[in-house]
């Protein structure tokens, strides 16, 4: 992993104020008479321009926090509020909107779309999200470039390598110029070159902009990059 990134050492924004405020959130899968306890007790708050990273072990919960915190699954206890907004207890339709324009997610997987070429990819969330217009597809392909994919847009996604559907992928999550930006382990498949270079974009993407980063990853390298690092464990996160 590329430890010497010229942004690993940034301090954070100065003066944010709180972005997100969860409390007491508790989360358990009821599969027929089972249930699975995963999220018991997380509490966490998060100033704006922040970039923590949360580890914990395969099954901890990571990715189940970071689906809550983006308004993506619906917790069974506690609250989230961002920006001021109490996620939850806003309509499905509210809550909809709220991350169209303000969250962007980078899933571990990439979830990109199979039959649209990485520009339209990369534009859908403006499509969806009402802040399309005249600058989106030159939005779209200025992304592309920051991701160093401007000559790979009229490609499709299988026809990209593992780490440039990634990049793709981040930049389909910047494409809304979201404030809070979630990415589940948005290394956790790339070689360590490949991962360094994705990592880079992501800090110099957010950091540059302002934005706030929550990072899932398995890897304490790049944990130790970022402003703080959390760890959940037992159903509740802890500093470490
Ligand atoms: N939809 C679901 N229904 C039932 N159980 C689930 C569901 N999603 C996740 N789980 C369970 O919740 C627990 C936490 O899963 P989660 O995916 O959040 O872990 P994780 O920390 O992200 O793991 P990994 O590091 O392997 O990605 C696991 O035991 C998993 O089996
Ligand atoms: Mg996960």
């Amino acid at each position: 992993m590329n430890n010497t990134s010229p942004l690993s050492g940034s301090p954070p924004a100065p003066g944010g104020e709180d972005i997100l405020q969860v409390e007491r959130l508790g989360k358990t899968y009821v599969l027929g008479q089972t249930a699975i306890p995963v999220l018991r007790d997380v509490s966490l708050t998060v100033r704006a321009g922040e970039i923590i990273s949360i580890i914990g072990a395969s099954g901890s919960g990571k990715s189940t926090l970071l689906h809550i915190l983006g308004a993506l699954d619906q917790p069974s206890g506690g609250t989230v509020r961002f920006q001021g907004r109490d996620l939850y207890a806003l309509s499905a339709a509210q809550r909809t909107i709220v991350r169209g324009k303000h969250i962007g997610f980078v899933f571990q997987f990439y979830h990109l779309m199979p039959e649209l070429d990485v520009l339209e990819n990369v534009m859908l969330p403006a499509l969806s999200g009402n802040s399309g217009g005249t600058g989106m597809h030159d939005r779209a392909q200025s992304l592309l470039e920051a991701v160093g994919l401007a000559g790979r847009a009229n490609h499709l996604p299988m026809e990209l390598s593992g780490g440039e559907q990634q990049r793709a992928a981040l930049a389909r999550a910047l494409m809304n110029q979201p404030d809070l930006v979630l990415a589940d382990e948005p290394t956790g498949n790339l070689d360590s070159v490949t991962g360094g270079q994705v990592l880079e974009f992501l800090f110099a993407l957010t950091r540059g902009q302002r934005r706030t980063l929550i990072l899932v990853t398995h890897n304490i390298a790049v944990a130790r990059l970022c402003d703080r690092v959390l760890e959940l464990k037992d159903g509740c996160l802890q500093s470490t």
